[in-house]
């Protein structure tokens, strides 16, 4: 069965974002765009339509739902004890790419938290997003859209084959804006925890005088059975099937000589590379991650959905300075590469 579909790209028709809105107030699941990413959502109040967002996506049980809202009303009808700090968070960030962990009042079902105490919470810029949880009324739970392991999607097309006929509605704004999730922040003891480095970064959470942490797995390993802040942390994701490899040093001129060195030894190899660095790649397969964080950062889930059709033995993906927009691009990088890495 398809899914039903409105393209929105070139003109915002309200009937349509309406007709999503009643999709999911009569429990369906639906296809939106957000600033970050697209999302898959339903009623964050009804069990029975956020588990259809769980087997749409093949999502484990264990893994939290973010809940998009549109105004403070309904922060306040979800969560209890909002903090000073938090506060702030939400004044200087809200609305846009951050979600705050809080603890979540009675109301929030089991399996949007996945039976934590505490809930995920963001409100988007998007405006469509806005719009719609608008004229639903509801607080709306919603996923990245994709199927559990694979990049998140950025534009329809890239994710049309894995999500039609599994959401009852699509409503398509064409590329969304950031290109990589929020940032995904807890306050525990007067400091404020980065489990999932976003568009919102350190620097930009420093400027306010707060002390920031960013927890270990947001580079490093984690093995299933650890116990993390974040559940999402622990899961395989965004990982293509061929063999990735990332390779960053400070100085370009050495990263640039370490990739081609592995070109030499490797022979059938697939690039990814920054524009005004591709011509230095001893390879015609390559493909252009574009100049600027920002172009990486709206880049890289399309790029990597394209890797596996090269059938190459190894993809060589350049990293970027762990700054600003840069850690949020490596955190996703290097789990892309399954810490496939290498720094020279
Ligand atoms: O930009 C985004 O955040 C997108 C758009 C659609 O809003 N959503 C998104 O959702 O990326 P998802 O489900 O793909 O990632 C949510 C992340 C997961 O890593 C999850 O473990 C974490 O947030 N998370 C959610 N609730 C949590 C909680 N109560 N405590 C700790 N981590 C939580
Ligand atoms: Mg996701």
């Amino acid at each position: 069965m398809k899914s039903k579909y409105a393209d929105l790209k070139l003109n915002i028709d309200l009937n349509k974002i309406e007709e999503a809105a009643n999709c999911i107030k009569q429990g369906g699941i639906i296809l939106f765009p957000t600033e970050t990413v697209y999302g898959i959502g339903a009623n964050a109040l009804n069990k029975n339509a956020v588990n259809k967002i769980f087997k749409a996506k093949g999502r484990a049980s264990d893994n939290p739902l973010i809940v998009h809202i549109c105004n403070l009303d309904m922060l306040n009808d979800l969560v209890q004890g909002i903090g000073e700090i938090e506060e702030k968070l939400i004044n200087n960030f809200w609305p846009g790419p951050l979600t705050i962990i809080f603890n979540r009042k009675e109301c929030v079902p089991n399996n949007v938290t996945a039976g934590l105490e505490t809930v995920g919470i963001r409100m988007p810029s998007n405006k469509i997003a806005k719009k719609l949880i608008e004229l639903a009324n509801l607080p709306i739970a919603a996923p990245s859209a994709n199927i559990s392991g694979k990049p998140s999607g950025t534009k329809i097309e890239d994710i049309i084959d894995e999500l039609d006929g599994k959401v009852d509605y699509i409503l398509d704004a064409g590329m969304v804006d950031i290109g990589v999730e929020s940032t995904v922040v807890r306050v525990v003891e007067n400091k404020v925890h980065i489990l999932r480095p976003g568009k919102i970064t350190v620097e930009d959470i420093k400027k306010l005088g707060f002390d920031v942490i960013v927890e270990k797995q947001v580079m490093e390993e984690c093995s299933p059975n650890q116990k993390v802040m974040s559940p999402g942390m622990k899961y395989r994701h965004y990982a293509p099937n061929t063999k990735c490899l990332l390779v960053y040093s400070e100085d370009e001129n050495k990263m640039i000589e370490e990739i081609n060195r592995q070109i030499k030894n490797i022979g059938n190899v697939l690039v990814l590379g920054r524009t005004s660095h591709l011509d230095k790649y001893n390879t015609n397969n390559k493909l252009d991650m574009g100049e600027s964080l920002e172009d990486i950062s709206k880049n890289i889930f399309t790029l990597l959905r394209k890797v596996d059709k090269y059938k190459v033995s190894l993809v060589i993906i350049e990293g970027v300075k762990k700054e600003e927009l840069g850690l949020a691009i490596m955190n996703r990088l290097i789990r892309a590469c399954e810490h496939n890495y290498i720094e020279v």
